[in-house]
């Protein structure tokens, strides 16, 4: 696939508009398959959202910049001000972290991956429609919003899902991805150009439980038989700012719903606790954090601790600095004399599978998007979220 697939940036303005509260927002006749029924055949484009990651040392500062701007993941006073000078506080620091492992986030290079075989899935899975053709779109690194959507439009798509590669839904996440996605067409004059439907959240999928038990299970290998009588599964999700969970974000159950899944599968034959990791600035985030969570076990005398990240569907500095490095030295102080981290899912078959069942599944049921979706957080007051930009199939999205 190409390099310029899929891409993002900072959009401007201009997501549509509802007249009234509640109203059904309709375009194109749908066929059963969910593809457009307006006689323009053409292939089907899955956007895969994700935070994305600094591909060089060089991309790091510019990278923070964005991510500390933007109000949707963290909110902080005099944010202008605050945010790029955070950015330029913490840039030599995650440079170093960066450079121990490579010099660079691997997110797009596992994205590819996985994009390109659940491509391949899909065209044998779901040939009324295919061609299937993914495309990147990443938050705050290229490729962008508006790189995955010039692309798309260059490749002749109609039929367009948004799909979020965060199983787990956040207003922070995959709800910002999705308005930036909007505002991204709107700024580029393309917001009539492809019928859209969203896959928003699959914390439960089967394939994908299925996948994420698959690295349990690989990671207990590195325990003998005596040790896992012992161990400990740590899994670790990425923290939200508390502000964002107050306002009635789903995150915390959706990971709870995931790991209630994983633990059902392995006869919750082990010993279970969440935390949340990576946060960063001064606002209080969601924990326990992870940290505490390993000087916790450590206080406990347990000494075989198996990390499993989550939330996360690739390798990036997350697993492979803070886990791998950091939090194996803290576990090491505490006394803790195993401490292992489970596979990333990354080029992992049964998760590549999962994607492109996910996909299959949603094209099959011809939905907008889960009935989930349109419900507002209660403490929302961003007149852009839970919309989608120019529907394939009518959604009905109560508008204040
Ligand atoms: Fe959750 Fe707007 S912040 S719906």
């Amino acid at each position: 696939m190409s390099e310029t697939q899929g891409t993002w940036q900072a959009g401007a303005n201009g997501v549509r508009s509802e007249a009234a509260a509640g109203e059904v927002q309709t375009a194109g006749e749908t066929r059963p398959g969910g593809t457009s029924g307006n006689g323009q055949a053409g292939p089907t484009g899955i956007v895969m959202m994700n935070l994305g990651g600094p591909k060089t040392l060089a991309d790091v500062g510019p990278f923070l910049h964005r991510l500390f701007l933007d109000r949707e993941i963290i909110q902080l006073p005099v944010q202008n001000w605050l945010g790029p000078f955070i950015a330029r506080m913490r840039t030599k620091h995650v440079q170093e972290l960066y450079e121990a492992i490579g010099g660079g986030s691997p997110i797009l290079r596992w994205t590819k991956l996985q994009g390109e075989g659940m491509c391949e899935l899909l065209d044998r899975l779901s040939p009324q429609t295919a061609p299937h053709r993914f495309y990147v779109a990443f938050r705050y690194i290229e490729p962008t919003s508006e790189d995955a959507l010039l692309a798309m439009k260059r490749d002749g798509v109609r039929r367009a899902v948004a799909f979020t590669q965060y199983p787990q839904f956040s207003c922070a996440t995959t709800g910002s991805s999705l308005n930036e996605l909007w505002r991204a067409a709107a700024k580029l004059g393309l917001s009539n150009e492809f019928e859209w439907s969203v896959i928003d959240r699959w914390p439960a999928h089967p394939r994908y439980v299925e996948a994420v038990v698959e690295t349990i299970k690989q990671g207990l290998e590195e325990f003998t038989e005596e040790e896992r009588e012992d161990v400990v599964l740590v899994f670790s999700a990425h923290s939200l700012p508390l502000s964002v969970v107050n306002r009635g974000d789903a995150y915390p159950e959706e990971v709870g719903a995931t790991v209630h899944e994983v633990m059902k599968r392995l006869d919750f034959a082990y010993e279970y606790m969440i935390s949340y990791q990576s946060d960063v600035g001064p606002v209080p985030w969601l924990g326990p954090s992870t940290e505490e969570m390993i000087e916790h076990l450590g206080q406990q005398k347990r000494n075989n601790v198996l990390v499993v990240g989550i939330s996360f569907t690739s390798d990036h500095i997350e697993t492979l600095s803070e886990i791998d490095i950091e939090y194996a030295e803290l576990a090491q102080k505490c006394g803790i004399a195993k401490f292992r981290r489970a596979p990333s899912l990354n080029d992992n078959p049964t998760f590549i599978k999962a994607l492109a069942e996910i996909v299959h599944e949603h094209l099959q049921r011809g939905e907008a998007c889960t009935k989930q979706y349109p419900l507002r957080c209660p403490g929302c007051t961003n007149p852009e979220c839970r919309n989608i930009l120019n529907p394939a199939i009518p959604f009905k999205r109560i508008v204040f």
